[in-house]
């Protein structure tokens, strides 16, 4: 069975063919036009997913050696995500669905994720627990099947992700923030870091990223009155400092779920679990608990539609009927499986 995915949720532009569960292309356009604006302008982005759809559907079937009449089933991103963009994808792949007589099979963006360790050699066993974390939700999960996710904590204010961008721009790193803070932390040499606070939350796994962000920025204001005075030696020592904090609240609701609930594998996915910091500390985490951890290769942790096509993949094979009525959603709220 031929499976095409497309995801247009954000800035990226991916689509990608799944055989069988054998990944025949994935290709991923990045709109890197957005850095000189300082983050992601939606009408902008879906712009270029409309210029960018039809040839990477073209690139992807040559890669494959496949007519467009041998796809089998098409998927989509529905949500969340910028309506827009979003709207492009799904769009053109009912469109699709409809020309060719294949079924349609609209799928969650955070489902995507949740699932993307699947497409690894190495692959998660259920029960597992799941941190996602992107630009846009962290969440931790308890996965139980393919139909069975249950939401044991979520942010409160910013995404673990946002706050990287925040930060970096705060300290005059740019966006998206995330890969620059990860560079400029591995070279802070110092061991006595900044402590800066992080909020506390009442459930006790959420979590809350804005009183760091701005604790980060109140430091920076009272160190040197504005970004601009940062002494370029000591943005090393920021960077690490507010990705030090990051972690360790993400590893502490980790740790706690571990603790409480009974699960086989560990699953770190989402474009910030391309940090290798967080990586490594789960990494030791899941071995503290005899935990097999799984973390997507650095292509499926960012946003890409190969986890698209698998979730949608799963979606038909689980039985699960999709008509065209189908609507793009733009956030969490609209998906009908996280409970
Ligand atoms: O999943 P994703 O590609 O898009 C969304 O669905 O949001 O995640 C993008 C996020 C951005 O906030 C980016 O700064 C962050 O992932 N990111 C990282 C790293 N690489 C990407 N954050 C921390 N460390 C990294 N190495
Ligand atoms: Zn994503």
């Amino acid at each position: 069975m031929n499976i095409l995915g497309i995801e247009t949720s954000c800035d990226e532009t991916s689509v990608a063919i799944l055989s069988d569960g054998e990944l025949k292309a994935n290709l991923i356009s990045s709109q890197d036009f957005h850095v000189k604006y300082g983050g992601v302008v939606p009408e902008l982005s879906s712009r270029a997913h409309l210029q960018l759809i039809i040839p990477l559907l073209k690139e992807a079937l040559e890669k494959s050696h496949l007519t467009i009449e041998q796809l089998d089933l098409i998927s989509a991103t529905a949500g969340p995500g910028l309506i827009g963009a979003l709207l492009v994808g799904l769009t053109f792949a009912k469109g699709l669905s409809f020309s060719l007589n294949k079924p349609f099979v609209p799928v969650d963006h955070i489902e995507g994720h949740i699932f993307s360790g699947f497409l690894m050699q190495w692959k998660p066993q259920f029960p597992y627990l799941c941190l996602v974390v992107s630009g846009g939700h962290t969440l931790l999960l308890l996965v139980k099947s393919d139909l069975e996710i249950i939401k044991l904590g979520t942010t409160i204010d910013d995404a673990a992700g946002e706050a990287f961008d925040k930060v970096g721009k705060l300290i005059g790193l740019g966006y998206p923030g995330g890969p620059k803070i990860q560079e400029e932390a591995a070279k802070c040499s110092s061991r006595d870091l900044i402590n800066f606070p992080v909020a506390k939350t009442q459930n006790e796994y959420d979590f809350s990223f804005s009183g760091l962000k701005t604790a980060v920025l109140r430091f920076v204001q009272k160190e040197y009155s504005g970004k601009e005075n940062i002494k370029e030696a000591d943005i090393p020592k920021i960077a690490a400092s507010f990705q030090n904090a990051v972690i360790k609240l993400l590893a502490k609701n980790v740790e706690k779920a571990l603790q409480n609930f009974k699960v086989d594998s560990l699953v770190l996915a989402g474009g910030v679990a391309a940090n290798k910091d967080l990586r490594n500390e789960l990494s030791f985490i899941s071995d503290k608990y005899k935990m097999k951890f799984v973390v997507p290769d650095l292509e499926f942790c960012g946003d890409n539609a190969a986890m698209i096509a698998y979730r949608g993949w799963k979606l038909h094979l689980a039985g699960k009927k999709f008509n065209y009525d189908y609507n793009a959603y733009p956030s969490l709220a609209g998906n009908k499986l996280i409970r």
